[in-house]
């Protein structure tokens, strides 16, 4: 069976099918997947009841998969490549509203690119949809990063290119009011310095790297920073350059963190289950 790559009309987006990623990989179906990304920054395959194994080993030819700082989970999740990304708590219950991995996943509302705090890097994320809403499943919305730079007059691109941002999980986090970091884990995991444009090596195309970690710009005063970083972000999402995704079971949406910024959308959490496994892939060098 034959790999297909369906694009979305905008060429941002596109659905790849003929394949079964339950059974291990070769390398030619991964350099076709792999171009497909490169090309609309977020794939997705329906119908891939994934377990662990299968996942990790899919994320693996992508890059050295992530490990997480494990006091932040609190999760399920036993293997240290994968975030619970779940409203189920530690016994299998949805969490209470206080429920503190809760109010931690709630930064997930904003604008973001995964593990941007850290050197290197995620470059590819995967997320693996196990179990969704029966009523109304909330979309994963991204924006392609590279269309909006198209989209600055070249005056002002001039202008960001030199620029470097830091990325800090501290400022996305203090975003929800949660601020419960150890001593143990800042140290783990401190801030990283990453240029405001990237060359997506990929495609070959220019991009901004913000999103909600984006603290703030290297030498401009805090503010002015934030400010900048907030109105990128905000010229970046604009409807034009989205690509929102519909969730089935079983799905695996699979995007290129370098390129795009994503967000999660709201539901009835006190209500449904929903559990998704997510894992990353990093960079192979610092950005
Ligand atoms: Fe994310």
């Amino acid at each position: 069976m034959a790999i297909t790559v369906k694009p979305m009309p905008s060429g941002f987006g596109a659905e790849v099918s003929g394949i079964d990623l339950q059974e291990p990989l070769n390398q030619e179906s991964y350099t076709e997947i792999e171009a497909a990304l490169a090309r609309h920054g977020v794939i997705f395959f329906r119908n891939q009841p994934l377990d662990e194994a299968a996942q990790e080993a899919f994320i693996r030819w992508f890059g050295p998969p992530n490990a997480l700082a494990r006091q932040l989970n609190n999760s399920r999740m036993k293997n240290p490549y994968f975030y619970d990304v779940s409203n189920i708590d530690e016994n299998g219950k949805i969490m209470m509203q206080e429920h503190e991995r809760r109010l931690y996943l709630q930064a997930n509302l904003f604008w973001h690119t995964d593990m941007s705090m850290r050197q290197p890097p995620a470059r590819v994320t995967a997320l693996n949809a196990i179990v969704l809403p029966e009523e109304n499943p909330p979309n994963t919305e991204f924006a392609d990063t590279r269309a909006a730079w198209d989209a600055l007059p070249k005056s002002r691109q001039a202008e960001l290119e030199p620029l470097r941002v830091v990325h800090s999980v501290y400022a996305s986090r203090a975003k929800v009011g949660y601020t419960n970091f150890n001593a143990e884990t800042r140290n783990l995991l401190p801030p990283s310095e990453h240029p405001l444009v990237r060359l997506h090596a990929g495609s070959g195309r220019k991009c901004l790297y913000i999103g909600a970690h984006a603290s703030h710009i290297v030498d401009m005063d805090e503010s002015e920073g934030r400010a900048l970083l907030e109105e990128l972000t905000e010229f970046a999402t604009q409807p034009q350059f989205r690509y929102e995704h519909k969730w089935q079971p079983h799905d695996l949406l699979v995007w290129d963190d370098s390129c795009t910024l994503h967000r999660a959308t709201p539901f009835d959490d006190q209500k449904y289950r929903r559990e998704l496994r997510w894992c990353s892939a990093r960079e192979l060098e610092p950005v």
